[in-house]
């Protein structure tokens, strides 16, 4: 009990794998790019993304001559985008470091930008059949139940003794399909809720079927709640167009599209800019609303301006943009995103420069000093082109009801 009987699972998974399109090649780069999807991403939602993907860049050079932008577009839907950038650079750094040519062992693999231990280790057994073991969620919660592992499966000792273990079982012959059968027992036998133990190869091994409590592992510490945030986002139309910011190259969805909009942690009608003086035109458009306004409403008036002015700033829409707010807009409401560490309670609001135009004449003629502060017009028919975070996908199947 407890020490797999790994020829037995190797069988299993030769007898149920099912026949996807990357394990119909033994090239490292396809491998690759397969073991970057499925990192999130249930096997049947990536097949499409996949073949697209491989269609679009059948190679790495292919992969690393294209732009950035296009990666990224290929990728919407599929989410975590990060995830594109980091196999786009990963493969430039190939083409730049050693001609593009894959380094051929699980150590020298880890030396590409932004390929982990997982994924090398994937790619190493998958595409080499290196001894290596691969660790992903499924194969942690399938070792938490064969071990009846009572400590947190994320703490940095769980992990070395999994590994350990694993290094121990992994065969010599056929590491891949090790591997992979490991993963897809989790992925379909071992499930979080409901492990269908009858159809299990390592049931006869497993001490959590034996003792009858498999479905209470693995144990994970409570986790954290993801901190709130409000994200007060600006949609300004013109002539079927919509304004997009490209976000900084760091940090929280770097590189992507947005609509503009600012991140801060106290709600925009309390203490807008934290603290900070408003500033005199922001006042003028507050006060033009009235003295009987509660505070909460004279706030937000002042926030939505101030806003404009940091994130814009286009002194063609200026006017626009102060007469619209003075006319309250209802083309608003709230919407809550949540990332894996953070939860946004975005205030989208609408402002249609169409309504005002002719004071608006001016707007698009001043394209180039937008394009200076990362703004673009972009036809509202594009949007499903481009890789827009689907926090602002809600948002505008929103905007669009
Ligand atoms: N999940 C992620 N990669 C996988 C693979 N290669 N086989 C089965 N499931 C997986």
């Amino acid at each position: 009990m407890g020490i797999i009987n790994s020829s037995k699972l190797v069988q299993w998974f030769n007898q149920v794998k099912r026949d996807l399109p990357w394990r119909r090649t033994k090239d490292p780069y396809a491998i690759w790019v397969s073991e970057v999807m499925l990192q999130q991403t249930q096997v049947v939602t990536a097949i499409p993304y996949y073949l697209r993907f491989m269609g679009r860049f059948p190679t790495l050079s292919h992969l690393a001559e294209a732009e950035q932008e296009e990666v990224l577009e290929l990728w919407r839907g599929l989410g975590y985008y990060s995830r594109a950038r980091r196999l786009w650079e990963g493969a430039r750094y190939v083409v730049e470091t050693a001609e593009g040519r894959m380094p051929k062992d699980y150590q020298s693999l880890l030396h590409i930008k932004g390929v982990g231990e997982y994924t090398a280790a994937a790619i190493a057994s998958i595409a080499y059949e290196e001894q290596v073991p691969v660790m992903d969620g499924n194969v942690k919660r399938v070792l938490s139940r064969i071990l009846r592992w009572e400590e947190d499966v994320e703490k940095a000792r769980s992990r070395r003794f999994f590994l350990e273990y694993l290094g121990e079982v992994i065969p010599g012959d056929c590491p891949g399909d090790f591997n992979q059968g490991m993963m897809e027992l989790g992925a379909t036998v071992c499930t979080p809720k409901h492990p269908r133990c009858e159809q299990c190869p390592l049931q006869a091994d497993c001490e959590g079927f034996a003792l009858g409590d498999p479905q209470v592992y693995p144990v994970k510490k409570s986790k954290e709640k993801p901190g709130s945030a409000w994200r007060p986002t600006l949609i300004l139309l013109h002539q079927g167009q919509v304004l997009l910011k490209k976000r900084p190259s760091t940090g929280l969805l770097a590189d992507l599209w947005e609509f503009p909009g600012e991140e801060m942690m106290v709600p925009p009608w309390e203490n807008y800019r934290g603290g900070k003086e408003f500033s005199a035109e922001a006042v003028k458009v507050a006060e033009r609303v009235g003295e009987e306004t509660s505070r909460y409403r004279y706030n937000l008036d002042f926030a939505w301006y101030e806003l404009y002015k940091n994130q814009i700033g286009d002194a063609a829409c200026d006017e626009a943009v102060q007469e619209l707010l003075s006319r309250r807009p209802s083309r608003q409401g709230p919407l809550v995103h949540t990332f894996s560490h953070r939860r946004w309670q975005i205030y989208w609001l609408v402002l249609n420069l169409d309504e005002v135009m002719d004071k608006t004449v001016r707007v698009r003629e001043n394209e180039d000093s937008l394009k200076g502060d990362g703004l673009c017009w972009l036809d509202v028919k594009e949007l499903d082109k481009i890789a827009l975070p689907v926090a602002f996908q809600k948002v505008w199947a929103k905007v669009t009801i």
